[in-house]
């Protein structure tokens, strides 16, 4: 009797090892709190739909879903923590286009966007805004394109790192003008954007989850927006686009990430309470409020997000190489 327990038992650790005892874990998750990894500080604009999203997916898991931001190196710091993190679904990640700039921007990664991950979905499109200091001394897009002629790199521009979108935006930006500035990085927009409101900075190209209501309220100078077309939020904002810099497009995509070889089904339920948080009517309502899109029901999915992700580091990596820029 107690040899057939004893076979019983060690059956039972086999088949835990061997993944098998996976449908009874899964059923139990969550059973503690969720750590959403934020790869920039608290208070900008990644942070903030972070934190808009948590509360619905927690309410949606049974489970409190915290948000923890772990900064530095243009996300790619937070990008490495949660590839080496336990893949057991109480990590998830949400982080920007720069996952797909990182392979071309750092010559050195330790970690693979491709190999590393589990996928869970597209979060959402985020267009940028240009801003500058409420008291600089260019009063619009015309003016602002003289000055910079003629100052150089004596304006600062503010941006978050390395591979940040900021950093992008004002690298096109800069391309597009013809002009060198001088660049400063923070470890997110939100520093970056106390620093332009306490006037140490002068420029920020920055996203409308964390400028539209900073811009309402006449506390920043707004010379353009990066979309093709205007926004409803900023309807008297005239694109950079329309204003003669042809072409410029900037709108920031997010995805959602576990670390490799979390659980299929326990991925299904994050995906699900994901899914949830962005039909909420209040954060529809909110990100409609800051122009910011909801993705289509496909691309809220694994697959829609690897696909997306493909494609992006595809589309990146030809770009950077031509223009030589690399972080390390
Ligand atoms: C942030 O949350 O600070 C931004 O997403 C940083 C950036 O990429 O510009």
């Amino acid at each position: 009797m107690i040899s057939k327990f004893k076979t019983l038992l060690l059956a039972c650790a086999a088949a835990t090892a061997l993944g098998l005892g996976a449908p009874a874990y899964s059923q139990a998750f969550p059973d503690k709190p969720i750590s959403l990894v934020v790869p920039f500080a608290a208070g900008g604009p990644t942070d903030v739909v972070a934190r808009m999203i948590a509360i619905p997916m927690g309410k949606s898991l049974g489970q409190t879903v915290l948000v923890e931001n772990a900064v530095g190196a243009g996300g790619t710091i937070a990008s490495a923590k949660v590839a080496r993190a336990a893949p057991n679904g109480y990590t998830i990640f949400l982080h920007h286009m720069g996952m797909s700039t990182a392979p071309a921007l750092y010559k050195k990664l330790s970690y693979d966007p491709l190999k590393d991950f589990e996928y869970i979905g597209q979060v959402v499109d985020v267009p940028m805004t240009l801003l500058a200091r409420k008291d600089f001394p260019a009063a619009n897009f015309t003016e602002l394109q003289t000055y910079l002629k003629a100052n150089g790199n004596k304006v600062s521009l503010a941006n978050a790192g390395l591979g940040a979108v900021s950093h992008l935006c004002g690298l096109l930006f800069m391309t597009q003008m013809g002009v060198e500035l001088n660049t400063i990085p923070y470890s997110g927009t939100g520093p970056a954007m106390n620093a332009l409101l306490g006037g140490q900075v002068d420029l920020l190209c920055d996203q409308t989850t964390q400028t539209v209501p900073l811009i309402k309220d006449g506390r920043v100078k707004v010379y353009g927006v990066t979309t093709l077309n205007r926004l409803t939020a900023l309807p008297n904002v005239p694109t950079l686009n329309e204003q003669g810099l042809t072409g410029f497009e900037v709108k920031v995509w997010h995805g959602m990430y576990a670390p490799k070889g979390t659980p299929a089904p326990v991925i299904e339920k994050i995906n699900a309470a994901l899914r949830a948080a962005m039909q909420d009517p209040t954060v529809k309502q909110r990100l409609a409020d800051l122009s910011s899109d909801v993705p289509s029901a496909d691309k809220i999915t694994p697959a829609g997000l690897k696909t997306h992700l493909e494609a992006e580091i595809s589309k990146w990596a030809p770009v950077i190489k031509k223009a030589g820029i690399y972080a390390d």
